[in-house]
């Protein structure tokens, strides 16, 4: 149960109140805990430009990283220095007061430039500075009124001081902490086992359950993964801790972070692998950061912080005795196996199982259920083009074959029925379309989420917008877009609600491609053109593409 200070709560209700966003409610929880030791509170101008330039808190402590509170425009014409504001997560609830210290417009692109040293957007944490955080910045103290609410997992969460109770009780002296976001297989267990062997140490596995990187196998799955999995360690060697850090993805000193947070919740060692805490891949598909960078930073550092890096080895399964081995040992000629992220997820498409040899039954059995293979998974068919382009016609049709074969459900979100029940207050200038065709990839996203079929067939004439849904629904499952490029001339010819004549007197405006632009999609998947052949043929040939991209089984 939350522990709540009734006395500052009942002060903060006087407050100017701030709704907290997911990365505030992790670094505040982290500052609360203890875990951002010793941060008090988010951080205050000094400190940031100090962080920002030098890599150090204006006492000169170690920081890598600013943890900063950021707010719009009108939230800070609303404060002043030395005011006080209440902190609420999303449910209203009040976790905290912050004591303003400071409030100023920062200069993000040179933050990101020189925290993660680059302002490409392909970098999640510089497109999270650049694209979602607000211009300015509120430093200043915290008060605890109640550490955030957590439904799940609840026995897994510690916080630093009952981490290091825990280890006191277990007479844990040497604790090797293990940083992940993804699931661990056995490469990962047999490189955690040899480390706690030579060192003569216990483990912590302590995965990031806040924020990770865009796209990250999500943290029910893969903390139910970790839980298989710590029965695999000798009895009382190896503890389970979910850790609500919000990662930025910043690679050498995100590692750095990650070393002062393990420090601070009782660790003396850290595992640290090839790329830890990588962003993936720059504009011009390049690494963001060396291999052995990340390494290399903490190497410099970890006397000054207190705590001894492991570096990782990558460990390679060896088919000829069954065993795993770190990879500067395989010997010229010697045959090994490993399993790249794509591949294992090449495999979970197909259906085809995932190996035992990489990673433990219990795992594989997880992974299967939340990424069933595209034949049993959610999908969207995104129908797009002009008024009269077919769009509704071949939606339909395609609807009659998906209730004929039957795997999964399906819902028609045709544009006149989304018109009609979901978007009935909405016209057709640019903003309105766009909130229009979001609304449609929320409600396919959700079906698609749920395992279903969603097939939408709106104008969406804006690529914006379709991009939009097609990141959304794509988190969820498969995403398949139909450019129904039937040309103008044709559509005004059937003209079949008598829409276009009426447009090109002006009787109705800001009609798509008479006086409102149609954006053509230059990344769907399929491409039909309905005026040379029939309905029956194009749902014919559509389907036949879906099946060959692998959603439908052909009937045999
Ligand atoms: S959008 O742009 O995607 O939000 O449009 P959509 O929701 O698909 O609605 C398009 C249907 O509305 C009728 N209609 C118009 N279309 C385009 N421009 C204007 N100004 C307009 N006014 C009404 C038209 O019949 C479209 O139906 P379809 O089924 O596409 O022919």
């Amino acid at each position: 149960m939350n522990k709540i200070n009734l006395k500052l709560k009942e002060q903060a209700n006087n407050y100017p109140s701030l709704q907290l966003s997911d990365r505030h409610l992790c670094d505040l929880e982290l500052i609360m805990n203890g875990g951002f030791s010793p941060l008090a509170g988010f951080m205050s101008k000094n400190d940031y430009i100090s962080v920002v330039n030098d890599m150090r808190l204006s006492s000169g402590l170690l920081w890598p990283i600013p943890i900063t509170l950021d707010v719009d425009d009108n939230f800070a014409s609303k404060i002043s220095n030395s005011s006080k504001i209440a902190l609420r997560d999303k449910e209203g609830f009040i976790l905290a007061i912050l004591n303003i210290n400071d409030i100023w417009k920062p200069d993000l692109e040179f933050e990101a430039q020189s925290v993660f040293g680059t302002n490409d957007l392909k970098h999640p944490g510089v497109h999270y500075l650049l694209k979602n955080s607000k211009k300015n910045y509120i430093g200043g103290t915290i008060e605890e009124v109640s550490s955030p609410h957590h439904y799940d997992y609840t026995n897994l969460r510690h916080s630093p001081d009952e981490l290091k109770g825990i280890f006191k009780n277990k007479k844990w002296n040497k604790v090797i902490a293990f940083q992940t976001r993804n699931p661990l297989h056995k490469a990962h267990f047999e490189l955690t086992k040899r480390a706690m062997k030579e060192l003569n140490a216990n483990l912590l596995i302590h995965p990031v359950v806040g924020m990770t990187k865009p796209g990250d196998v999500n943290h029910y799955t893969r903390t139910r993964c970790y839980k298989h999995i710590m029965n695999e360690y000798p009895k009382n060697s190896a503890f389970l801790s979910l850790l609500p850090l919000a990662m930025r993805m910043g690679g050498p000193k995100e590692t750095l972070l990650h070393a002062i947070i393990r420090k601070n919740y009782g660790c003396t060692h850290l595992i640290v692998g090839r790329d830890h805490a990588g962003p993936g891949l720059n504009s011009n598909n390049e690494p963001f950061y060396g291999p052995y960078e990340a390494q290399e930073m903490l190497e410099k550092y970890q006397d000054e912080l207190g705590i001894t890096m492991v570096p990782f080895k990558f460990m390679v399964f060896i088919p000829k005795s069954g065993k795993y081995k770190s990879i500067d040992n395989v010997i010229d000629g010697e045959e090994y196996k490993t399993l790249s992220g794509t591949e294992l997820r090449q495999l979970l498409d197909k259906g085809e199982g995932i190996p035992e040899w990489f990673t433990f039954k219990e795992v594989a059995h997880e992974l299967e259920l939340s990424n069933p293979p595209l034949i049993k998974r959610g999908l969207t068919i995104f129908f797009s083009g002009l008024s009269g382009s077919g769009k509704s016609t071949l939606a339909n049709g395609l609807l009659t074959k998906f209730l004929e074969e039957g795997s999964r459900p399906v819902t028609l979100l045709d544009g006149d029925i989304v018109r009609t029940h979901l978007s009935s207050e909405l016209g057709f200038s640019k903003e309105h379309r766009s909130i229009n065709i979001k609304r449609i990839g929320y409600v396919a996203s959700e079906i698609t989420k749920n395992g279903g079929i969603a097939i939408c067939a709106p104008i969406a004439p804006y690529e914006e917008d379709r991009k939009y849904n097609r990141k959304l629904i794509s988190n969820e499952g498969g995403y398949l877009e139909i450019f129904v490029n039937t040309p103008l001339e044709k559509c005004e010819e059937r003209d079949s609600k008598g829409l276009y004549a009426l447009a090109r007197l002006g009787k109705i405006k800001e009609f798509t491609g008479i006086s409102d632009p149609y954006e053509e999609p230059k990344n769907a998947e399929i491409v039909v053109n309905s005026s040379g052949e029939s309905p029956e043929k194009l749902v014919e040939k559509i389907y036949e593409e879906i099946i060959k991209l692998g959603y439908i089984e052909r009937v045999k």
